[in-house]
């Protein structure tokens, strides 16, 4: 047994007022994650990802984020995967972030999409040769024999597109979580936390206010 009852942390560099809201949570998130890539933190762009099966079983793990604007937070995987039967029944998913180093964390919640074919193409594309070849390869969360199973995969398909252009699986492609609620964390001393939250409301108005920690 672990014991950790003697571990904290005491977060004393920043707060968050309502004065540095923005108008929409997205300029809010841009320049957070900004401050974060410029911090040079451990892929600041790795998000927790929590799906859940219709009957409310919850599942979470690492994506990364692709892309970010107005319309939402794209990531890549396998459709067929885990998360992409369970968005495929529930679509509700909600991201987190966690930047220990700037004692900021940020949760989004909302709908998840798949994106077009056509931007799954266009990331596709961009991979490197041997991530293209091993997003084809892995049946995601399939259980496999042994590792040289997928090492094989591997090789199979390498010996058929030796430079790496295999062209983009249909099971594999991008997400878009649109957005509906934010939260923003500022750890605080004491415990005494900032959250301020943004709730997408009727007409597409974003709402304010804030939480007790
Ligand atoms: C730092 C990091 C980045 C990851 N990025 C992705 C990603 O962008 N897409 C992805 O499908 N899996 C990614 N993974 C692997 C996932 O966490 C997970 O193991 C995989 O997607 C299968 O999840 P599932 O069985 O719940 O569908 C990443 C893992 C880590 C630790």
């Amino acid at each position: 047994m672990i014991d950790l009852t003697d571990r904290r942390k005491d977060y004393t560099q920043n707060g968050l007022e309502e004065s540095g809201l923005t108008k929409t949570p997205f300029e809010l998130f841009d320049q957070w994650l900004r401050i974060a890539l410029e911090s040079n933190l451990p892929e600041p762009y790795a998000m927790t990802l929590a799906t859940a099966t219709p009957d409310g079983a919850a599942s979470a793990r690492i994506v990364l984020l692709r892309q970010a604007d107005q319309r939402g937070l794209v990531f890549f995987t396998n459709y067929l995967s885990r998360k992409g039967r369970e968005i495929c029944e529930n679509p509700r998913g909600s991201l987190l972030f966690y930047w220990p180093e700037l004692e900021r964390q940020v949760r989004i919640e909302g709908l998840i999409a798949r994106i077009t074919p056509s931007e799954s193409d266009d990331y596709h594309r961009l991979r490197p040769p041997n991530s293209r070849i091993g997003a084809a390869a892995s049946e995601q969360s399939e259980i496999l024999p042994n590792r040289k199973a997928l090492e094989d995969r591997v090789a199979e398909l390498f010996a058929k597109f030796p430079n790496g252009e295999i062209p983009r699986p249909e099971h594999w492609g991008g997400y878009r979580l649109c957005p509906e609620y934010f939260e923003f964390w500022q750890g605080r001393t004491s415990r005494l936390h900032d959250r301020l939250f943004y709730q997408l409301g009727p007409g597409g108005i974003w709402e304010t206010g804030r939480l007790a920690p």
